[in-house]
């Protein structure tokens, strides 16, 4: 009898590894822990990134987890991937197995109709929208208006200084040619409100979402209460405009959408979306163009020989214009190296630390199970820091862009990629531009700090980077 039940047992040993390895391949979940409820790994993540140590905490996890983990992060359980495959399946996967996610902070302070969070047919709809503003093709004739903004922002800030912080000047230099170009509110009181109230908004978008009178998600939520009331105002303002005055219906962004209508003559985006999406446009664009202009500062202050090419490059341009003339759409495109020294830039300080997106369906991803409903992180230092991708990675040079399609896909994703792609690169490719031409030609500048930053989730240099500025002479 013994023998028969060992026989029996002898056996079922193999059918049972067989079972059990078949159940792991498809339904095993990622190795890692998903830590305390809501809290999960957020706060230790924050704490990383402020220390500016999150490729560190990263790395942590990857050499006690492997390429693929679990854990949670913003109130939600996470995977997080990384490398070429991984970001290539992050940015192609359609809506049907990953659909976009942000943090619940996020998505509760700038709307459910925002960009970010549609999907399918509605994200074409209103990212098409977008980019009737957005594409070079429109942009091209607010050169001249952003060129203004610049001028007269360097006029008030920068002429008749001695020092100077970098990075909030840019964020207000952003913050007035985002409201000119896009909201169409003029310099005044209203705009200083907005500002206000947006610097609000933006502090508890990576907070936890807990909405209680002393958390910062709170006073984001009652921020963004205000900035979206004042864009309905501006939004009945825009179309009377359009309908008693005949206004341009390329103004400004707002009144942009507002004219954009489909074939039965309907407004293609509700007055909803329009709000959702215009304060997410000011969202993504301010904080993001800010800081790579602050970081290129910071780095042609270190690398001399950079900002002689970058020098001689703008200030050929420079020669060539009358007193007062305005930099037009032809001088940008002869700014090529400017361009490569902004996109080094962008591989070694990208603004964006990562993102989110969300399981639609059980996924199965390098043999493990991403459940329905989970989010999915992918981080972009992973690869901009590769040493297999970009050779000597620590080391600044932007001649790895002189040649970009020799750059391996979905490695350099400072803008994302696939179909979510940043569709403001064009803006923030237009706004570096000038505003590097007439810093660099107008001013000589030395750091008053050390180069450390942290990340709040923008990497901020120490002190916001104070300089001491010169003015300097056409040569
Ligand atoms: C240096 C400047 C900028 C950087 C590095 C940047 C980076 C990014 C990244 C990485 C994404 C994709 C996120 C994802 O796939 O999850 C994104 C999306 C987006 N960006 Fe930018 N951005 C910049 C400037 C701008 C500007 C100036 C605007 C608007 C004028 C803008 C508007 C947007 C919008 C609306 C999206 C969402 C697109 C979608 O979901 O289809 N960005 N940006």
């Amino acid at each position: 009898m013994m023998s028969v039940l060992l026989s029996i047992f002898i056996f079922l040993i193999p059918l049972l590894i067989l079972y059990k390895k078949s159940g792991r391949s498809s339904k095993n979940l990622p190795p890692g822990s998903l830590g305390i409820p809501v809290i999960g790994q957020s706060l230790a993540l924050l704490r990383a990134l402020r220390a500016n140590t999150a490729e560190e905490w990263i790395e942590q996890r990857i050499r006690k987890y492997g390429p693929i983990s679990k854990l949670s992060l913003f109130g939600n359980p996470t995977v997080f991937i990384y490398g070429q495959a991984a970001n290539k399946f992050v940015f192609t996967s359609d809506g049907n197995s990953l659909s976009n996610q942000q943090n619940k902070s996020l998505r509760t302070i700038l709307g459910e109709g925002n960009l970010l969070e549609l999907s399918g047919p509605d994200h074409k709809r209103v990212r098409g929208a977008l980019m009737s503003f957005l594409k070079p093709e429109s942009l091209k004739n607010y050169v001249d208006k952003m060129n203004e903004e610049v001028k007269l922002h360097i006029e008030k800030h920068w002429d008749n200084k001695q020092e100077v912080k970098v990075l909030p000047l840019m964020k207000t230099l952003t913050f007035n040619i985002i409201s000119s170009l896009l909201f169409g509110v003029e310099r005044g009181g209203r705009r200083d409100k907005l500002v206000k109230w947006f610097e609000e908004m933006l502090e508890g978008m990576w907070s936890i979402p807990i909405n209680l009178p002393f958390t910062s998600f709170h006073r984001s939520l009652g921020a963004s209460k205000r900035v979206q009331n004042m864009v309905k105002q501006l939004i009945e303002e825009k179309r009377r405009g359009l309908v008693e005055n005949g206004a341009d219906s390329h103004q400004d962004l707002i009144t942009c959408l507002l004219s954009i209508c489909d074939e039965q003559n309907r407004q293609v985006m509700s007055e909803e979306e329009i709000v959702n999406n215009v304060t997410l446009v000011m969202t993504a664009g301010h904080d993001t163009s800010s800081v790579l202009l602050t970081f290129m500062m910071q780095l042609l202050a270190n690398q001399p020989t950079i900002y002689a090419s970058v020098l001689q490059e703008q200030e050929e341009i420079a020669r060539g214009k009358q007193e007062g003339e305005s930099l037009t759409w032809k001088d940008l495109g002869r700014m090529k190296f400017t361009w490569r020294v902004a996109l080094e830039t962008l591989r070694m300080h990208p603004p964006i630390f990562g993102g989110f997106r969300k399981a639609v369906k059980d996924i199965e991803y390098d043999g493990y199970l991403i459940p329905k409903g989970w989010q999915v992180f992918w981080v972009t230092s992973m690869t901009h820091n590769d040493e297999k991708v970009f050779a000597e990675p620590f080391k600044f040079d932007p001649s790895r862009f002189e040649n970009q399609a020799a750059i391996p896909p979905y490695c350099f994703v400072p803008f994302g990629g696939g179909p979510r792609i940043c569709p403001g690169y064009e803006f923030a490719k237009i706004e570096t531009l000038v505003t590097i031409h007439y810093l660099v030609t107008r001013f000589t500048w030395e750091l008053c700090a050390d180069n450390r930053f942290s990340r709040c989730p923008m990497p901020v240099p120490t002190g916001g980077l104070p300089i001491k500025i010169k003015p300097r002479k056409l040569i």
